[in-house]
């Protein structure tokens, strides 16, 4: 049984992969704990039963202390995973570390190189390398199904609702404060892209910008908060009474309180962040961005995230050379039509959990690299620190308006390692 502790209770933390802890008590358990927040703390301690001395109002004060344990979660704000990574790492700890592994192309690298150096277990939480469905799309790609590879169109359907959620509303609006938010939603599909095209990525280009959720697109009679007697919130799709003013104890709605009362909600609408109506926060990440790769191996990507859509998921076109396959997650389905003739679809296994179950095996995962030193994510650190890269080079060129050689761009970042210019 190993032993963990955590960074961070909140929604990641807590309750995507604490709770297995939770169902698998003789794989893994808790035994400390670091969370500024008192109620989610004293959630986590009661729930975890972990000693009044194992908890810690910050990540600091835990790592204060002699290495307490083999395990630690990093689980805590984008801003706020390096420097906890590399003490941890320094102190002995294995780590389950967030995406994305941290807001700086050169600290992501230090982290991975920093693992590597000392041999520690470094699983970064890239969810679709666990889900059943993208490992079946690997699978069929490995296969030579569609023959060589040469195009791919792929879409990270973000959903209307989850924009305003999350990168309007919440956490992740602002690229100062956290990450800019091709990184943040899409270092998940620039590891899996790499991981599928199977080569370097040579070329970035991106074009994006933010268009709708600003103050400027206010319709009128709306207000400061959806709860000042808004005159349009009624038929607004992004009212905040609509989406949280109900007693569900799950995400997203716990993270607009943690008790799932009517009243508590409505007090939170009416203080917190997420009462806010969207056309009236100080967010300033994009809401729709292109982003075109070329890999080294000719694939070229024509990648596309965008708010505009109704649900939060992804669809794609793989194209080879003797036919293509169809995919869009929220139906489980991939379709393989080979021009040939011959087409026939598949139905990944589903599996119980968040993020279809991926949050689950990065648990499974993590707990069985630890046993036995075997991994099934095979996304080890220096895999994960590159496809963060291909994010920042991505923002860099939407900001720059200039195609970025990642051969130029890895080059400059190892001047500045060597020069010292960034801690
Ligand atoms: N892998 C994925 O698919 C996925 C999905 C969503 C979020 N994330 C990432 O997970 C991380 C956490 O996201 P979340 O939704 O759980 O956010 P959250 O805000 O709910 O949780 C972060 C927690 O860290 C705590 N915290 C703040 N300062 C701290 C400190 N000094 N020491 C210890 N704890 C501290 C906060 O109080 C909070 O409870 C983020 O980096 C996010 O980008 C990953």
């Amino acid at each position: 049984m190993i032993e963990a502790a955590l960074l961070g209770a909140g929604g990641r933390g807590m309750f995507a992969y604490a709770s297995y802890a939770l169902k698998r008590p003789d794989d893994i358990q808790f035994v400390a704990v670091a969370e500024p927040n008192e109620e989610r703390r004293a959630m986590f301690a009661r729930l975890h039963r972990i000693p009044a001395e194992r908890t810690f109002a910050s990540w600091q004060e835990l790592l204060a202390q002699p290495q307490l344990c083999r395990a630690l979660l990093v689980c805590t704000q984008d801003n706020d995973h390096y420097e906890p990574a590399m003490k941890a790492l320094e102190a002995g700890y294995d780590l389950l570390l967030e995406k994305p592994m941290a807001n700086d192309p050169l600290q992501a690298l230090r982290i991975a190189e920093r693992a590597d150096r000392l041999g520690r277990t470094l699983t970064v939480c890239h969810t679709m390398r666990y889900s059943t469905f993208f490992r079946k799309l690997k699978e069929l790609t490995d296969s030579g199904a569609i023959g060589r590879i040469l195009s791919i169109q792929w879409t990270e359907n973000v959903g209307y609702w989850h924009q305003a959620h999350s990168f309007v509303r919440g956490n992740w609006r602002r690229a100062d404060e956290t990450s800019p938010m091709i990184l943040a939603k899409c270092c998940h599909d620039m590891d899996m892209l790499q991981h599928i095209v199977g080569g370097e990525c040579v070329r970035v280009s991106s074009f994006g910008s933010l268009s709708y959720f600003r103050r400027d697109q206010a319709p009128e009679g709306s207000t400061e908060r959806c709860t000042d007697g808004c005159q349009v919130e009624r038929t607004c799709p992004f009212s905040a009474i609509k989406w949280y003013y109900n007693e569900k104890d799950q995400w997203p709605q716990n993270v607009v309180s943690l008790t799932p009362t009517l009243e508590a909600r409505w007090k939170a609408l009416q203080e917190g962040p997420y009462g806010r109506c969207v056309f009236r926060c100080d967010n300033d990440v994009v809401d729709h961005q292109v982003v075109n790769l070329l890999f080294d191996n000719e694939v070229t990507v024509a990648f596309t995230m965008t708010a505009f859509t109704t649900d939060n998921t992804r669809s794609l076109k793989i194209m080879g050379t003797n036919g293509e396959i169809r995919g869009y997650d929220a139906l489980n389905e991939l379709e393989v039509i080979r021009f040939s003739g011959e087409r026939w679809k598949v139905a990944p296994e589903r599996v119980e959990g968040g993020h279809a179950g991926a949050d689950t095996m990065i648990m499974a995962d993590f707990v069985q690299q630890l046993a036995s030193g075997d991994t099934l994510g095979k996304s080890p650190g220096l895999v994960s620190a590159r496809s963060h890269l291909i994010a920042f080079a991505a923002e860099r060129s939407r900001l720059s308006g200039q195609t970025v050689v990642m051969s130029d761009y890895v080059r400059e970042l190892q001047q500045e390692q060597e020069g010292g210019a960034r801690p």
